[in-house]
């Protein structure tokens, strides 16, 4: 019995299974039910009383062994199988970069421009460093006006004709009167500055579209009708609008307009203030002053503009109370136009 005893351990000893399957035979052939280790079992009942110690304690010794090396050798398998699994799917598809998304003002200032390039409008741009002329002077603002004053204005350089950050974009429409051919139907989009504390409300620096038409015989039904045009594209196609008369020195007569509120259509609600309007933009029909200090036959041609700032139509058209939202550049809150590009 105490060589079988040696040649099973040899035989524990030397096991190598590459598969389930071996390592199952390796069991049977050992343990099982007719194994050698169990037939050894069997024998041992017969062993003479006085050897019973030591081959009992040799023989629970090998079944424990047997059993521990089965035991391993499924553990090895287990673990080679899985460092040798793909980590990875070959089939699916790659990941995709994450792109970025288009900023909420781009996204409008480009519909605002595309409304009006159907309307057979080109885009014309001006410089951010203005001088006076351009941003004041022409557009027949009066010496005294409040814009003219440090408190509103960026002054880059004092003196004759300073220099300055444009507060607003019908800058570009007296270069445009200065430099271009007539007719001129233009729109202007672009950056402008003001001496502005920052708030929900107002920021100092923002974006405005200007707008420019000038024929013969334009008239303010014209400028009517492209306003109200431009309203349903941008709103919706239910959009009313009104004007009301309002003031600008470029323009003559000049108004203010509202859209019907795109919320509570009309009835009234928190966005609107209860008045079923929002305000849209200024516009007017453009001063003879202005047309004459460009060089342009007032007594032959007329026109209109328009001027409207890019944040509040974003603000109105997603809801956005905050105007400083828009230039904190929050990843959560650029996510969520992450569709729009
Ligand atoms: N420039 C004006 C502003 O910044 C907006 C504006 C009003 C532009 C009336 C116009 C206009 O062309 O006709 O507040």
């Amino acid at each position: 019995m105490r060589e079988r005893i040696e040649a099973i351990l040899a035989e524990i000893n030397d096991l190598k299974c590459r598969k389930e399957q071996e390592i199952e035979e390796a069991r049977v052939r050992l343990l099982g039910k007719k194994g050698e280790v169990t037939k050894l079992f069997e024998e041992f009942r017969s062993v003479a009383p006085e050897l019973k110690k030591e081959f009992g304690k040799s023989l629970n010794e090998l079944k424990n062994l047997a059993s521990a090396k089965i035991e391993e050798l499924r553990n090895a398998l287990e673990n080679s199988a899985e460092a040798s699994a793909p980590s990875f799917d070959l089939t699916k598809p790659g990941d995709s970069y994450p792109l970025g998304s288009r900023h909420p003002v781009s996204i409008v200032r480009e519909e605002i421009v595309a409304i009006f390039r159907k309307l057979g409008y080109d885009v014309a741009e001006g410089p951010e460093v203005e001088d006076d002329w351009h941003v004041f002077e022409a557009l027949n603002f009066p010496p005294e006006h409040p814009a003219r004053e440090m408190q509103d204005t960026f002054f880059v350089t004092s003196g004759e004709n300073p220099i300055l950050l444009r507060t607003h974009t019908s800058s570009v429409q007296v270069r445009a009167m200065e430099t271009m051919p007539l007719p001129i139907r233009i729109v202007c989009p672009g950056r402008v500055f003001r001496n502005e504390a920052i708030s929900a409300r107002a920021h100092c620096i923002f974006h405005q579209v200007e707008g420019l038409y000038i024929d013969e015989n334009v008239t303010f039904a014209d400028m009517k009708q492209a306003i109200l045009l431009f309203a349903r594209e941008m709103f919706g196609s239910e959009t009313r609008i009104r004007m009301r008369p309002s003031y600008f020195p470029f323009t003559e007569p000049s108004a203010e307009v509202d859209v019907s509120c795109n919320i509570c259509h009309g009835k009234g609600c928190n966005i609107c203030k209860g008045t079923g309007w929002l305000e849209i933009l200024g516009c007017g029909m453009v001063d003879p002053n202005v047309l004459e200090a460009s060089g342009i036959d007032s007594k032959k041609y007329s026109g209109f503009a328009f001027g409207m700032g890019v944040e509040r139509i974003a603000m109105l058209k997603w809801q956005v109370k905050d105007l400083r939202n828009y230039f904190e550049n929050d990843l959560r809150f650029l996510k969520e136009f992450e569709t729009n590009i």
